[in-house]
Protein backbone atom coordinates (compact mmCIF):
# COMPACT_ATOMS: atom_id res chain seq x y z
CA UNK A 1 0.00 0.00 0.00
CA UNK A 2 1.61 2.97 -0.81
CA UNK A 3 -0.35 6.65 0.65
CA UNK A 4 0.95 9.92 -0.20
CA UNK A 5 0.14 12.31 2.37
CA UNK A 6 -0.11 16.45 2.37
CA UNK A 7 -1.52 19.57 3.01
CA UNK A 8 -2.41 22.36 0.19
CA UNK A 9 -4.12 25.96 0.36
CA UNK A 10 -7.49 26.06 -1.41
CA UNK A 11 -4.90 26.90 -4.60
CA UNK A 12 -2.54 23.59 -4.11
CA UNK A 13 0.12 25.75 -2.67
CA UNK A 14 2.43 23.65 -0.30
CA UNK A 15 6.09 25.27 0.44
CA UNK A 16 7.84 28.50 1.09
CA UNK A 17 11.18 28.70 0.87
CA UNK A 18 11.66 25.09 2.17
CA UNK A 19 9.01 25.10 4.79
CA UNK A 20 5.22 24.95 5.36
CA UNK A 21 3.59 27.90 5.09
CA UNK A 22 1.34 28.19 7.54
CA UNK A 23 1.40 27.19 11.48
CA UNK A 24 -1.90 24.61 12.06
CA UNK A 25 -1.40 22.98 14.65
CA UNK A 26 -4.85 20.62 14.34
CA UNK A 27 -3.47 19.88 10.85
CA UNK A 28 0.14 18.50 12.96
CA UNK A 29 -1.50 16.70 14.67
CA UNK A 30 -3.48 14.66 12.33
CA UNK A 31 -0.25 14.21 10.32
CA UNK A 32 1.36 12.92 13.12
CA UNK A 33 -1.04 10.42 14.53
CA UNK A 34 -1.08 9.21 10.95
CA UNK A 35 2.94 9.09 9.84
CA UNK A 36 4.48 8.30 13.44
CA UNK A 37 6.63 5.27 13.50
CA UNK A 38 5.95 4.48 9.68
CA UNK A 39 7.86 3.83 6.73
CA UNK A 40 8.04 6.65 5.22
CA UNK A 41 9.61 8.12 1.27
CA UNK A 42 10.71 11.68 1.28
CA UNK A 43 12.77 13.67 -1.09
CA UNK A 44 16.31 15.43 -0.03
CA UNK A 45 14.80 18.97 0.49
CA UNK A 46 11.82 17.56 2.63
CA UNK A 47 14.26 16.16 4.18
CA UNK A 48 16.13 18.88 5.37
CA UNK A 49 13.47 21.30 6.05
CA UNK A 50 12.05 18.10 8.88
CA UNK A 51 15.32 18.47 10.44
CA UNK A 52 15.08 22.18 11.13
CA UNK A 53 11.80 21.90 12.48
CA UNK A 54 12.85 19.09 14.53
CA UNK A 55 16.56 20.24 15.43
CA UNK A 56 18.47 17.98 17.50
CA UNK A 57 15.40 15.45 17.73
CA UNK A 58 15.07 12.20 15.91
CA UNK A 59 12.31 12.46 12.96
CA UNK A 60 9.30 10.98 14.26
CA UNK A 61 8.96 7.85 11.73
CA UNK A 62 9.95 4.65 11.27
CA UNK A 63 12.30 3.64 8.38
CA UNK A 64 12.82 6.59 6.23
CA UNK A 65 13.90 6.70 2.91
CA UNK A 66 15.35 9.92 1.21
CA UNK A 67 15.29 10.41 -2.49
CA UNK A 68 18.47 12.20 -3.72
CA UNK A 69 20.72 12.55 -6.82
CA UNK A 70 23.61 14.06 -4.41
CA UNK A 71 26.18 12.85 -2.89
CA UNK A 72 24.70 14.28 0.40
CA UNK A 73 24.67 10.60 3.14
CA UNK A 74 21.75 10.60 5.03
CA UNK A 75 22.78 8.89 9.04
CA UNK A 76 19.18 8.65 10.35
CA UNK A 77 17.81 7.20 6.20
CA UNK A 78 18.10 4.87 3.41
CA UNK A 79 19.47 6.82 0.17
CA UNK A 80 17.29 6.23 -3.27
CA UNK A 81 18.40 7.04 -6.11
CA UNK A 82 15.84 6.06 -8.49
CA UNK A 83 12.47 6.50 -6.86
CA UNK A 84 10.78 4.72 -9.93
CA UNK A 85 11.90 1.67 -9.71
CA UNK A 86 12.09 1.72 -5.71
CA UNK A 87 8.15 2.39 -5.70
CA UNK A 88 7.52 -0.59 -8.91
CA UNK A 89 9.40 -2.95 -6.31
CA UNK A 90 8.02 -1.45 -3.22
CA UNK A 91 6.30 -4.26 -1.06
CA UNK A 92 6.06 -2.15 2.08
CA UNK A 93 3.11 0.10 4.09
CA UNK A 94 4.50 3.40 2.66
CA UNK A 95 3.82 6.71 3.24
CA UNK A 96 4.90 9.49 0.52
CA UNK A 97 5.32 12.88 2.67
CA UNK A 98 6.65 15.22 -0.14
CA UNK A 99 7.99 17.30 -1.47
CA UNK A 100 6.39 18.49 -4.60
CA UNK A 101 8.96 16.67 -6.83
CA UNK A 102 8.58 13.39 -5.09
CA UNK A 103 4.78 13.99 -4.91
CA UNK A 104 4.78 14.34 -8.62
CA UNK A 105 6.53 11.03 -9.18
CA UNK A 106 4.77 8.89 -6.76
CA UNK A 107 0.62 9.80 -7.56
CA UNK A 108 0.75 6.85 -10.74
CA UNK A 109 1.70 4.44 -7.32
CA UNK A 110 -0.74 6.03 -4.72
CA UNK A 111 -3.41 3.67 -3.68
CA UNK A 112 -4.69 6.38 -1.40
CA UNK A 113 -3.92 10.05 -0.55
CA UNK A 114 -4.21 11.92 2.76
CA UNK A 115 -5.28 15.53 1.54
CA UNK A 116 -5.68 18.59 4.08
CA UNK A 117 -6.73 21.35 2.53
CA UNK A 118 -5.96 24.72 4.79
CA UNK A 119 -8.46 27.01 3.95
CA UNK A 120 -7.20 30.46 3.74
CA UNK A 121 -4.85 32.78 1.46
CA UNK A 122 -1.26 31.85 1.86
CA UNK A 123 2.15 32.83 0.05
CA UNK A 124 4.81 30.69 -1.28
CA UNK A 125 7.12 28.63 -4.16
CA UNK A 126 6.04 25.84 -4.07
CA UNK A 127 2.26 23.96 -5.61
CA UNK A 128 1.05 20.48 -5.42
CA UNK A 129 1.97 18.80 -9.02
CA UNK A 130 -1.39 18.83 -11.10
CA UNK A 131 -3.15 15.21 -11.58
CA UNK A 132 -6.69 13.68 -12.21
CA UNK A 133 -8.05 13.71 -8.56
CA UNK A 134 -11.17 11.69 -10.97
CA UNK A 135 -8.62 9.01 -10.95
CA UNK A 136 -9.80 8.79 -6.76
CA UNK A 137 -12.77 8.65 -5.21
CA UNK A 138 -13.60 10.17 -1.59
CA UNK A 139 -13.77 7.39 1.26
CA UNK A 140 -13.60 10.32 4.02
CA UNK A 141 -14.55 13.97 4.52
CA UNK A 142 -13.89 16.05 7.60
CA UNK A 143 -14.59 19.89 8.04
CA UNK A 144 -12.96 22.05 10.75
CA UNK A 145 -13.17 25.81 10.96
CA UNK A 146 -9.48 25.80 9.55
CA UNK A 147 -8.98 22.27 7.61
CA UNK A 148 -10.69 20.17 5.08
CA UNK A 149 -9.67 16.88 5.95
CA UNK A 150 -10.10 14.14 2.76
CA UNK A 151 -9.01 10.44 2.51
CA UNK A 152 -9.00 9.27 -1.03
CA UNK A 153 -8.16 5.78 -2.95
CA UNK A 154 -8.03 4.96 -6.12
CA UNK A 155 -10.97 4.18 -8.25
CA UNK A 156 -10.56 0.27 -9.22
CA UNK A 157 -9.40 -0.60 -5.77
N1 LIG B 1 2.50 20.91 2.62
C1 LIG B 1 2.99 19.69 2.70
O1 LIG B 1 2.28 18.73 3.06
C2 LIG B 1 4.43 19.43 2.36
C3 LIG B 1 5.00 18.17 2.54
C4 LIG B 1 6.34 17.98 2.19
C5 LIG B 1 7.08 19.03 1.68
N2 LIG B 1 6.49 20.24 1.52
C6 LIG B 1 7.22 21.38 0.96
O2 LIG B 1 7.69 21.04 -0.33
C7 LIG B 1 8.87 21.80 -0.60
C8 LIG B 1 9.98 20.86 -1.05
O3 LIG B 1 9.62 20.26 -2.29
P1 LIG B 1 10.72 20.04 -3.46
O4 LIG B 1 10.02 19.53 -4.66
O5 LIG B 1 11.51 21.30 -3.55
O6 LIG B 1 11.72 19.00 -2.84
P2 LIG B 1 11.66 17.44 -2.45
O7 LIG B 1 10.65 16.73 -3.31
O8 LIG B 1 11.53 17.33 -0.98
O9 LIG B 1 13.13 16.95 -2.76
C9 LIG B 1 13.65 17.01 -4.05
C10 LIG B 1 14.86 16.12 -4.08
O10 LIG B 1 14.55 14.90 -4.72
C11 LIG B 1 15.58 14.60 -5.62
N3 LIG B 1 15.03 13.84 -6.75
C12 LIG B 1 14.25 14.29 -7.75
N4 LIG B 1 13.95 13.28 -8.59
C13 LIG B 1 14.57 12.17 -8.11
C14 LIG B 1 14.64 10.83 -8.54
N5 LIG B 1 13.99 10.40 -9.65
N6 LIG B 1 15.35 9.95 -7.80
C15 LIG B 1 15.99 10.37 -6.70
N7 LIG B 1 15.96 11.65 -6.25
C16 LIG B 1 15.26 12.53 -6.94
C17 LIG B 1 16.09 15.95 -6.08
O11 LIG B 1 17.43 15.83 -6.49
P3 LIG B 1 18.11 17.01 -7.41
O12 LIG B 1 17.97 18.31 -6.68
O13 LIG B 1 19.51 16.58 -7.52
O14 LIG B 1 17.34 17.00 -8.71
C18 LIG B 1 15.98 16.77 -4.83
O15 LIG B 1 17.16 16.66 -4.06
C19 LIG B 1 9.20 22.53 0.71
O16 LIG B 1 8.70 23.85 0.67
C20 LIG B 1 8.47 21.72 1.75
O17 LIG B 1 8.16 22.48 2.91
C21 LIG B 1 5.20 20.46 1.86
Amino acid sequence: MISLIWAMSEKWLIGKDNKIPWHVKEDLLYYKEKTNGKTVLMGENTYYSLKGYYKNRPLPYGKIYVASLSDNEFIDAIKIDDVISFLNNNKEDLFVVGGASIYKLAIPYANRLYISIIKGEYEGDTYFPKFNLDDFKIISKNETEKVIYYIYERNDE
